[in-house]
């Protein structure tokens, strides 16, 4: 994959950059990360679209140089995160189009996805560096114990992740699908609330929690009891700097 000399970088995180590349959107990785992992999120994509959800559309999928990167369509527009920066007033709104959006994923299927509850089990028991094993052993079996669904879960759903096109009518499109799951929306919905909470945005995170359990018709309780099990799952990220807040997450032990 060949990338112009005047690409511009969206974003730089410590295991990739998002290159903005004129017509289109260059993530490209690092070359630690696994060609599994790059190939598993354009899939992801791929079956997100299948399902009918709008995503950019996939041009490539490849190596630039000896790294692995993916390059969708450019989408032209401001993502959710960028609007309600400018317009702190209408955060409100934009959390509802966001829930809304959220939703709608949710009521989508893809029966070939992954499942959620197999992805965090390995999550967990990969944490053993971090978490001891009374602390698996428990979320392993909180984990059992949640509900079996099948929605489709974008496992990241951000306000940076959902992209508002310019274009007067045109609906909004929803990138990055590197942790999509099938499984339950609470699950989502704690992910949602843990990324607000650690991006420093605690005031947004509740009000979305709200928001949501309204919207959804749900109780607090019930998106809560899903925290602990996501914040163990994070834990094997290697969330250095999160490391203390996801921990405490852990440690809550009941809510009902
Ligand atoms: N096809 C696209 N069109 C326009 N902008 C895009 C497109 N894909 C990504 N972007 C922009 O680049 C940003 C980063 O991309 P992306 O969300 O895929 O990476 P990331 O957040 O670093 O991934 P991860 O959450 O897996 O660490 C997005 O927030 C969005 O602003
Ligand atoms: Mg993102």
């Amino acid at each position: 994959m060949q990338l112009p000399k005047d690409k511009t970088a969206i974003v730089t995180r410590h295991n990739k950059v998002v290159y903005d590349c004129g017509d289109t959107v260059a993530k490209v990785f690092n070359a630690t990360k696994p060609s599994s992992d790059i190939v598993n999120e354009a899939l992801n994509l791929t079956r997100a679209e299948q399902a009918g959800i709008n995503v950019p559309e996939l041009i490539e999928v490849g190596k630039s140089g000896n790294n692995w990167a993916i390059l969708t369509k450019k989408v032209e527009g401001k993502t959710l995160r960028q609007l309600m920066s400018e317009d702190p007033e209408k955060v409100d709104e934009y959390l509802k189009q966001l829930i809304e959006l959220e939703l709608d994923v949710h009521a989508h299927r893809a029966p070939l996805m992954n499942r959620q509850k197999d992805k965090y089990a390995r999550m967990i028991a990969d944490a053993s560096d971090i978490l001891d094993e009374a602390q698996r052993y428990e979320l392993l079996m909180r984990l059992d114990g949640m509900p079996n669904h099948i929605k489709l879960c974008h496992g990241d759903f951000v306000p940076s992740n959902i992209i508002i096109p310019d274009e007067e009518g045109a609906k909004p499109v929803i990138v990055d699908w590197a942790h999509a799951t099938q499984g339950n929306g609470g699950a989502d919905c704690a992910i949602t609330y843990l990324h607000l909470m650690l991006n420093g945005e605690q005031d947004i995170a509740e009000r979305y929690l709200h928001l949501y359990c309204e919207r959804q018709g749900c109780t607090v309780n019930y998106v809560q009891g899903w925290m602990s099990i996501v914040a163990g799952a994070e834990l094997a990220r290697g969330r250095v700097a999160e490391h203390d807040y996801l921990l405490s997450m852990v440690d809550v032990v009941d809510y009902v």
